[in-house]
């Protein structure tokens, strides 16, 4: 696929275009602009993650968080009609969404997706059926020792943090470059979150790069090295987490906060 952009420039063969000129993001997108059916909905997104960040995507409700996410999953809806995603060299935006699974886009969605009828450790198993693989069951478990408690036990039975838990250990039991968290903390008691957000700080001290929506917006600020504010379906802010909580006039005007 050639994209030509506003500049008319034909930009198929750059690799990962930064979206403040950085040169070879670890992660890029540039200009997305995806529509559901006839509805207009990601207009014109750019931004960049480098390798081992924590990058926040923030926003009201219906700003066009998870559409982002779904458009960088390459999911059929909402579909991406123009620009340009590159993750580790790979142009994303080339590929359907089973192929971006393969190149390491690990999208966990805010429904989290357990699979009724199997249990901990046969949904942990489904997700490593093919290449390329990423951590053992044996360190999923060293990790959530919960989930190795509760292994045996139907999936969907869990209690939401745990849920929550599986759905990120799915995640890495792929060979994930690149995790996508739709708002990990929905429905989950203060200190089940706390538990989460201690997962999500192991995860980057190993060098996984995540971008990660949430409503909590203060949470994922503390987590956060960068965050990115969507309001409308653009790009409204690109900066330090910390400048945001320093903000008050921006926190007000695009979190509610
Ligand atoms: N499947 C869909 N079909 C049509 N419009 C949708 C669909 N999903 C979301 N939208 C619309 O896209 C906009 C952004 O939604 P969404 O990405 O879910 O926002 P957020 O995650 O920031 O709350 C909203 O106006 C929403 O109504
Ligand atoms: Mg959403």
């Amino acid at each position: 696929m050639t994209v030509t952009d506003t500049k008319n420039q034909t930009r198929s063969e750059t690799p990962a275009p930064g979206a403040a000129g950085e040169a070879q993001a670890y992660f890029a997108c540039t200009d997305l602009h995806a529509y559901y059916g006839e509805s207009y909905i990601v207009q014109g997104v750019s931004f960049h993650i480098n390798k081992g960040e924590i990058v926040a995507l923030l926003g009201r409700n219906g700003a066009g968080k998870t559409s982002t996410l779904r458009t960088i999953a390459r999911t059929d809806d909402p579909q991406l009609k123009r620009g340009q995603i590159w993750l580790d060299g790979q142009a994303v935006h080339e590929m359907a969404s089973f192929q971006a699974a393969r190149a390491g886009v690990g999208m966990v969605p805010e429904d989290r997706r357990i699979i009724p009828g199997l249990t901990v450790e046969e949904n942990l198993q489904l997700a490593q059926i093919a290449e390329p693989v990423g951590w053992s069951i044996e360190r999923l478990y060293e990790h959530f020792p919960r989930l190795a408690e509760r292994r045996k036990q139907e999936g969907v039975t869990l209690s939401g943090g745990e849920q929550q838990m599986l759905a990120v250990a799915r995640a890495l039991a792929r060979d994930v470059k690149l995790l996508l968290l739709d708002e990990p903390y929905e429905g989950l008691a203060p200190v089940i979150v706390q538990e989460i957000e201690r997962i999500v700080e192991q995860i980057k001290a190993l060098g996984l790069t995540t971008l990660i929506v949430e409503q909590n917006a203060i949470a994922a600020l503390h987590l956060a090295d960068r965050a990115v504010i969507l309001d409308m379906g653009q790009i409204v802010f690109d900066g330090g987490a910390q400048e945001v909580l320093d903000n008050a006039d921006l926190r007000q005007e695009y979190l509610a906060i």
